[in-house]
C-alpha cells in the first residue's frame, strides 16, 4: 500500500469514528457532537496540508491554498461530512477526503497554483437533520436564504442557529457567497449503485445528476380508544398514510424510465400501541432524469391528497426540496475523461441517481464528478464499502485536473 492510499483510509477510518451509533454504522447528524469532532479533525489536517481554515455562518468548511493571482477565484474540491442515520463510511467523507489529499499532493510537490485551490467540507447534504437536503450547498449559492436557513428546525424543535451555537460555530457569518469566487466545483463520491462493479471499471465520470424534490406530508385525524371505537367511525391517521404510501410504488412504475418514489421517514403521533393514531408524518422523495416524470408524479400526489382529506382527515404537504436534473460542464467532463486516459485509468460515463452538492453549485460554477465504485452496490447502510485504491486513482485524476484547472506555474 502506498502513502497516499495509507493515509486515505486513515482518514476515512478516523471520520467514521465520529458516530453517534457505533457498531451500527455512522450516524453523524449536522452540529451534533460527531460533527464538531469530525470538523476538528478536518480542520487540523487541512492546516497541517498548508491550507488557511474558514468557516461560513452555515458552518462548512474551506481550506485555501492561496494562487499567484491577486484576487483570482477558487478552484473548490470536496463533498459533505454529514451522513443519513445509521449510513456508511463513504458517502461524503471519501470526497472530502479526496480533497484534502489533492491538497496534499500539492503541497508535497510544492506547487504554486495561479487560482487557488479551495478543499470544502460541506454541512447537512443529507437533510437527515434539518430536513430537504444539499443545506451547505444551497446556502452557498442564495438557493436558500438566510431567513429561510434560520427558520429550520429538527425533529426536536431546535433551531440550525441553536445548534451551531452549541458546537460554538458562528451563526452571523456570511453565507451566500459570491459566485465571481468560484472557478469550478470538483466532487468525487462513491457511486452508490452497481454499475461500475459490474463492469470492473474503478472511475466513472458524471454526466448528468438525477432531478428530485422532497415533500413532508401531515396527516392528521382524531385519537380514540382502539378498543372502543367501531372501524366505520375512525379518523385513521396512519391508515390513511399507509394507504397513500401502498400508492407510491405504481406511481413511479406508472413513469416509467427510472422514476423512482420513496418513502423513507414516517413518524406516528401518538404512538400508542392502544390509540388510534391522530397524525402521521411521513416524507415522499421523487426522482427521475427527466423534469416532466417528477411534475407529473406531484400532480399525482396532489390527487391523491385531495382524494383522501375526507371523513375527518386533513393532509398537509411541505415541498422540502426542488432540484431539476442537472448536465455537469461539458468542458470539466472533457478533462476529467482525457485526464484519466492520461493516467491510463478505466472509465465509464455515467448518471447519478443520487443528489449531491455538485447539482446545486452547477447553477453558480462549472462543475466535475467522477464515482468510485459501492461493494455490492450498497450505500446508505453500514455495509457501504469503496475500496481506498480506487479513491486513490480518484485522487490522481483530480490531482492532475486541478492541476490544469489552477494552471500551476511550477512543476
Ligand atoms: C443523497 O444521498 C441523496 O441522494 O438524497
Ligand atoms: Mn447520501
Ligand atoms: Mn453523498
Amino acid at each position: 500500500m502506498n502513502n497516499l492510499q495509507a493515509r486515505i483510509e486513515e482518514h476515512i477510518e478516523t471520520l467514521s469514528k465520529f458516530t453517534a451509533t457505533p457498531g451500527q454504522g455512522t450516524t453523524r447528524l449536522t452540529y451534533s457532537n460527531e460533527d464538531k469532532k469530525a470538523r476538528e479533525y478536518l480542520k487540523e489536517k487541512m492546516k497541517e496540508y498548508g491550507l488557511n481554515v474558514q468557516e461560513d455562518g452555515l458552518g462548512n468548511i474551506f481550506g485555501k491554498l492561496d494562487g499567484t493571482l491577486p484576487d483570482a477565484p477558487s478552484v473548490l474540491i470536496g463533498s459533505h461530512f454529514d451522513s443519513v442515520p445509521n449510513g456508511g463510511s463513504y458517502d461524503g467523507p471519501a470526497g472530502v477526503v479526496a480533497g484534502l489529499e489533492v491538497a496534499a499532493l500539492f503541497a508535497e510537490n510544492n506547487l504554486k497554483p495561479k487560482y487557488p485551490l479551495e478543499v470544502i467540507a460541506l454541512v447537512e447534504e443529507e437533510g437527515s437533520r434539518f430536513g430537504g437536503g444539499l443545506m451547505g450547498s444551497r446556502g452557498i449559492t442564495g438557493l436558500l436564504s438566510e431567513d429561510e436557513f434560520k427558520n429550520l428546525t429538527d425533529h426536536d424543535g431546535i433551531s440550525t442557529v441553536e445548534a451551531m451555537t452549541k458546537i460554538g460555530l458562528d451563526p452571523t457569518l456570511p453565507i451566500k457567497r459570491d459566485p465571481k469566487t468560484m472557478k469550478a466545483f470538483l466532487e468525487l463520491h462513491i457511486e452508490q449503485g452497481p454499475i461500475l462493479e459490474d463492469k470492473n471499471i474503478p472511475i466513472g465520470v458524471v454526466e448528468t445528476i438525477v432531478g428530485l424534490t422532497q415533500f413532508e406530508i401531515t396527516v392528521e385525524g382524531q385519537a380514540g380508544h382502539a378498543g372502543t371505537t367501531p372501524m366505520d367511525r375512525r379518523s385513521d391517521a396512519l391508515v390513511t398514510a399507509a394507504n397513500m404510501i401502498a400508492r407510491f410504488p405504481s406511481l413511479a412504475t406508472e413513469e416509467g424510465e427510472g422514476t423512482v418514489v420513496t418513502t423513507g421517514k414516517l413518524h406516528v403521533f401518538p404512538n400508542g400501541a392502544n390509540v388510534i393514531p391522530k397524525k402521521t408524518v411521513f416524507t415522499v422523495d421523487i426522482r427521475s432524469g427527466k423534469e416532466e416524470h417528477i411534475q407529473n408524479v406531484i400532480k399525482k400526489l396532489n390527487r391523491l391528497i385531495a382524494s383522501y382529506s375526507k371523513d375527518g382527515i386533513h393532509i398537509s404537504a411541505i415541498q422540502q426540496l426542488y432540484m431539476k436534473p442537472k448536465k455537469m460542464n461539458q468542458e470539466i467532463v472533457s478533462l476529467l475523461k482525457q485526464t484519466s486516459n492520461e493516467l491510463d485509468i478505466d472509465y465509464f460515463p455515467i448518471n447519478s441517481g443520487a443528489g449531491h452538492d455538485a447539482m446545486v453549485l452547477a447553477d453558480v460554477t462549472d462543475v466535475g464528478m467522477i464515482f468510485i465504485p459501492s461493494k455490492d452496490g450498497l450505500s446508505h447502510c453500514p455495509e457501504e464499502w469503496s475500496d481506498s485504491r480506487d479513491i486513490a486513482k480518484a485522487v490522481d485524476i483530480l490531482f492532475q485536473t486541478a492541476k490544469k484547472l489552477t494552471e500551476v506555474e511550477k512543476k
